[in-house]
């Protein structure tokens, strides 16, 4: 096991002054299996195996590290974590340790039962996701059949035990004209928040971009759709929105920057500054095996890389904006400049933007291409983004 005291954490751990004394939030990837195969999946195209994720004792002692570190809230996230059948144990140790936790679920492989015995342990938060309101479409969108109904039987057990509901709803070309009805679906639902949240280009969605790429019309319409729902539904529910970079004109924060406010644990355990790290080739991860969560967070390399501010160059380094947005995303810079140090495209001062944001033009008029479902070695493409044969496909 890899706990330390809090002794041994400081001893370890010399406090960065660029840097909070530990995250906010622990995102955990218990998983990577999933049995929805949804084409924008956050997860990286080269799916870890089973074999190979981290056992029960190892997770709790994740989380009484993070507890100890002072971490506050603990997503419990996949792929899906409900197919861990020792979700319950991982459970148990981040309420003991005292994180607020939340589940991010698509809500499919859970009974009543299940729920119900989450909710007894302490579970605080469900995020459950949905593909779409319309229930062909979304069988479609997660190569699944069902789900739909499923997750409103979710939603109905989940206000029944008395827990905290927010809806995840991913959008993009082929569902975006049901933004409205995606709203009022979650206020039936009795969620207290919806995300809207415009796909992010990384992984499997970067490959699918052709997809799921909304024109520009369509974008401004469901921003519009947006404001006048949280004018007309003030006090009901909070919606909150994530708007597509290739229409922005400035970046996100991306992770609130980097390694300031949040640590990724993959299925295998290493530790990483943001859920897409791992795109940046150069970069090294430690693991929870072999070293400690805080000493991790503090002084690891992946972690130190890009924190602060020091290490961006023009225009960033002079820009008002460098501690609002720090420069956009790390892994989209890196994914289209091939160097994570460059200003993120999705900048308008970028000088790459106005070429990037092209793309975004004319993808979004073009045909969109059949999807390329998130599934393990289905992101074996050509050239030309043709499908490979996939064995036992
Ligand atoms: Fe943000 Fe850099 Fe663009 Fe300034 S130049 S707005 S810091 S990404
Ligand atoms: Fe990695 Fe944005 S997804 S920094």
């Amino acid at each position: 096991m890899n706990e330390v005291t809090p002794v041994e954490q400081s001893a370890v751990a010399a406090v960065d002054p660029s840097c909070a004394r530990a995250p906010v939030g622990m995102l955990c990837e218990l998983t990577h299996r999933c049995p929805l195969q949804c084409p924008y999946c956050s997860n990286p195209t080269d799916l870890e195996r089973v074999a190979t994720e981290l056992t029960t004792e190892e997770w709790q002692s994740v989380m009484r590290q993070a507890g100890e570190l002072g971490i506050l809230q603990v997503h419990l996230s996949g792929g899906e974590p409900t197919v861990r059948k020792d979700l319950e144990e991982i459970l148990e140790a981040a309420v003991k340790a005292g994180l607020y936790t939340n589940l991010i679920t698509a809500g499919v492989t859970i009974n009543r039962e299940r729920l119900m015995k989450l909710a007894e342990i302490g579970l605080d938060h469900v995020q459950l996701s949905i593909q779409d309101v319309d229930s062909e479409n979304a069988d479609r969108i997660s190569a699944y059949k069902g789900g739909l109904a499923k997750k409103i039987e979710v939603s109905q057990w989940t206000k029944e035990a008395g827990m905290a509901l927010t809806i995840n709803a991913p959008i993009h070309r082929q569902n975006i004209h049901n933004v409205p009805r995606m709203i009022e679906f979650a206020i039936e639902c009795g969620a207290g928040r919806i995300e809207i949240a415009h796909v992010q280009y990384y992984a499997w969605a970067l490959l699918n971009r052709g997809s799921l790429m909304p024109t520009r019309e369509s974008f401004m319409t469901a921003a519009k759709q947006v404001e006048e729902a949280r004018e007309k539904y003030k006090g009901i529910i909070v919606i909150d929105m994530v708007v597509p970079d290739y229409y922005a004109k400035f970046p996100k924060p991306c992770m609130g920057g980097w390694a300031k406010q949040i640590l990724n644990v993959t299925p295998q355990g290493r530790v990483l500054p943001c859920h897409a790290a791992e795109s940046i080739t150069h970069l090294t991860f430690d693991n929870v095996k072999d070293r400690p969560l805080a000493d991790i967070w503090l002084n690891g390399d992946a972690f130190n890389k890009y924190r602060g501010t020091e290490w961006m160059k023009e225009p960033c380094r002079t820009c008002p904006r460098k501690e609002i947005d720090f420069g956009g995303c790390r892994c989209q810079a890196f994914a289209l400049t091939g160097d994570a140090t460059n200003t993120d495209p999705a900048c308008s001062l970028s000088p790459m933007h106005d070429e990037w944001a092209k793309v975004a033009e004319v993808e979004s008029h073009s045909t969109p291409p059949d999807f390329i479902y998130r599934r393990v070695g289905g992101a074996k493409v050509t050239v030309g983004g043709a499908k490979e044969p996939v064995p036992g496909e």
